[in-house]
């Protein structure tokens, strides 16, 4: 794959090891849906780093000292729906203020093109750092479709956080949106015929969600 500036591989011990159990076609729901979420949140420790600051005064038990705290109402989360959903409380876990819309998109099995049912977005999107969550980004339609839509809502300042990527998707997604600053944990090798990632871990919403 070429190089982006905008791709950042969150690569950790602690992610690939979680990611093996991910992975694991015998890991159930339960221990499946926890390690996404703990995954999301070690991501989005790396990847707000640049969050949005602002000082404060802060009285201690012996005086008065300015500090750094994270801006108010500067943050929204965005899971892509179904499977985003599974990122959500681990990084609410880092930014319990954070404000969550929400885009439902699903992929046609035969055209793996994504449509659109269901869009609820915070007020004053435009204002924040939007973090558009999915646990996969595999041909990157849904990722692309999904950034364009908070575009065309006026945000500017968009990133986007999947767990495992395919090359191709992580290129149509870093092409199409160069300004947009993708975070994945690990590049995977390529799509089967079916669009999915290989090795991957399967349908994430089904797993998240034990619907197959
Ligand atoms: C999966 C996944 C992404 C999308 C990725 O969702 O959660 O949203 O596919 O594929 P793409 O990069 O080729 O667009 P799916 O459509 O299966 O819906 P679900 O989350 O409701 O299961
Ligand atoms: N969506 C998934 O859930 N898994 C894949 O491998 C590709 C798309």
């Amino acid at each position: 794959m070429k190089e982006y500036k905008n791709v950042h591989i969150l690569d950790h011990p602690l992610i690939r090891h979680k990611l093996a159990i991910a992975r694991d076609k015998n890991t159930k729901t339960k221990q499946f849906r926890e390690i996404i979420s703990e995954i999301a949140m070690l991501m989005a420790y790396e990847s707000f780093k640049e969050v949005p600051t602002q000082v404060v005064e802060v009285e201690t038990p012996l005086e008065k000292t300015e500090q750094t705290v994270v801006k108010e109402n500067s943050i929204a989360i965005v899971p892509i729906l179904r499977a985003g959903l599974g990122m959500v409380d681990g990084i609410l876990t880092l930014f319990p203020a954070a404000k969550v819309g929400h885009i439902g998109l699903y992929r046609d099995e035969e055209t793996l093109e994504p449509h659109e049912y269901y869009c609820k977005l915070p007020t004053h999107i435009d204002e924040k750092v939007v973090m558009v969550v999915d646990p996969m980004l595999a041909t990157g339609g849904s990722a692309c479709d999904a950034i364009t839509l908070l575009k065309k809502r006026g945000c500017k300042h968009i990133k986007l956080m999947s767990i495992i990527a395919a090359p191709v998707g992580v290129e149509k997604v870093a092409e199409t949106h160069p300004d947009v600053d993708i975070y994945v944990s690990t590049l995977d090798r390529c799509l089967n015929e079916n669009g999915y990632i290989l090795p991957g871990l399967g349908d994430a919403g089904d797993r998240i969600f034990g619907t197959k």
